[in-house]
């Protein structure tokens, strides 16, 4: 927070709700001791200054470093974003969109303001971007870098087991998880390949789309792809059985009881976690109970890098809805994400995916 900043809003406000730190001295000698301004700049992934003000950005285009924010500018090497916020005539002020074009010419990048009602009553452009647009748009920067040049194999949607030509065994997943999935590992710059199971979805563009029935036909296509991946991402709903016998013909309605012999199916997901040459492998685990421990037993009897646990058989997420919650185990560790839509829910675990990721390869590399 700038020194004007903290005329309009107390550190301790926005400590409080934000649950993070507040920095706003460039020189104390216990941030100087915990972490100073230039490990401020090696930590931040993107630096993003909301609102910006004409001064911080005429500040910023001159390269003054007199306190935090503007010495953090300098100092960083990560992304920068800008979203002003001023009255609309210092907008349109000459002097003020000169410094502005000397920022994004510098790669500094422009959430623009939005135009509407001031505080200062004023009608025009000025008014700082919504938050959410802010978050949406650091979001998917976010997500740009993380998976750049690597290969993510991803299953989605359900099998179906055929009983006769005209009836199966199926469930009720939608594919809407592992689409969003896909979107998102190509919005963060991986090259793409899903698995698809019978749905009712387009697949993104730009991703490679494998069409398939049957679970036996999934793992051939998966076994096919997996030796040009670096990540595999198992969020279809595959068939733990099938009829030992599908009939050539629609099987007659006759015996008042009838049985159905099931053969269990290649666990595709346990086959790849356990090939030599391995990808980084997540597995996702539906359960109606024992959320917990049934996910931690498939993370270790299946030797997975992660698996992403969700409850099925519930009123909200899992299954065809819009919306899902996940909490991700691994071996060191775990995180929940909140009941939310998919497409955002995607984004973030393709994001903690990519930590994890590179996490595990950096060991490697460095051990
Ligand atoms: O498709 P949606 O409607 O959006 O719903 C999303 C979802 C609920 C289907 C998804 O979030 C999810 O949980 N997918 C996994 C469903 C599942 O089959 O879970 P499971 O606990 O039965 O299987 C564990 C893991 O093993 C899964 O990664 C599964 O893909 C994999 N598996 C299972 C059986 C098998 N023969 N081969 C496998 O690879």
């Amino acid at each position: 927070m700038t020194q004007s900043a903290l005329q309009f809003v107390t550190p301790l406000t926005f400590q409080t709700l934000s649950g993070h730190p507040v920095h706003t001295e460039l020189l104390t000698p216990e941030a100087e001791y915990a972490m100073g301004h230039i490990a401020l700049a090696r930590w931040a992934e993107i630096l993003l200054i909301a609102p910006a003000t004409a001064n911080v950005l005429a500040k910023l285009s001159h390269g003054l470093a007199d306190d935090l924010l503007s010495t953090l500018y300098l100092a960083v090497d990560c992304p920068v974003y800008v979203a002003p916020a001023m009255n609309q005539a210092m907008w349109h002020k000459p002097i003020t969109q000169q410094n502005l074009q000397q920022l994004l010419q510098q790669g500094v990048k422009l959430i623009a303001p939005e135009s509407g009602e001031q505080a200062c009553g004023d009608v025009g452009i000025g008014r700082m971007a919504e938050p959410a647009s802010i978050c949406a748009r650091v979001m998917q920067v976010a997500a740009t870098q993380v998976l750049h040049g690597k290969k993510v194999l991803i299953t989605a949607g359900p099998t179906r087991e055929p009983l006769d030509p005209v009836r199966y065994i199926s469930n009720r997943s939608s594919g809407k998880m592992g689409y969003a999935l896909a979107s998102s590992a190509l919005a963060a710059g991986a090259e793409v390949t899903l698995v698809s199971g019978p749905v009712s979805l387009m697949a993104p563009r730009g991703v490679k789309a494998v069409y398939v029935e049957t679970a036996a036909q999934m793992s051939a296509a998966v076994m096919a792809e997996v030796p040009h991946c670096d990540i595999f991402i198992g969020a279809a709903a595959v068939a733990d059985y099938t009829p030992e016998i599908s009939q050539p013909a629609k099987i007659k309605k006759q015996a008042e009881q009838t049985t159905l012999n099931l053969l269990k199916t290649q666990d595709i997901l346990a086959t790849v976690a356990n090939l030599s040459n391995a990808p980084f492998s997540v597995g996702f685990a539906a359960e109606t109970d024992h959320l917990e421990q049934n996910a931690l037993d498939k993370l270790h009897r299946k030797q997975l890098d992660m698996v992403a646990a969700n409850w099925v058989g519930r009123e909200q997420g899992g299954f065809e809805s819009d919306q899902n919650a996940l909490t991700v185990f691994w071996n060191t560790g775990q995180q929940t994400f909140a009941l939310m839509d998919k497409t955002i829910l995607a984004t973030q675990l393709i994001h903690l995916i990519a930590t994890r990721f590179n996490e595990k390869h950096y060991a490697k590399n460095t051990a």
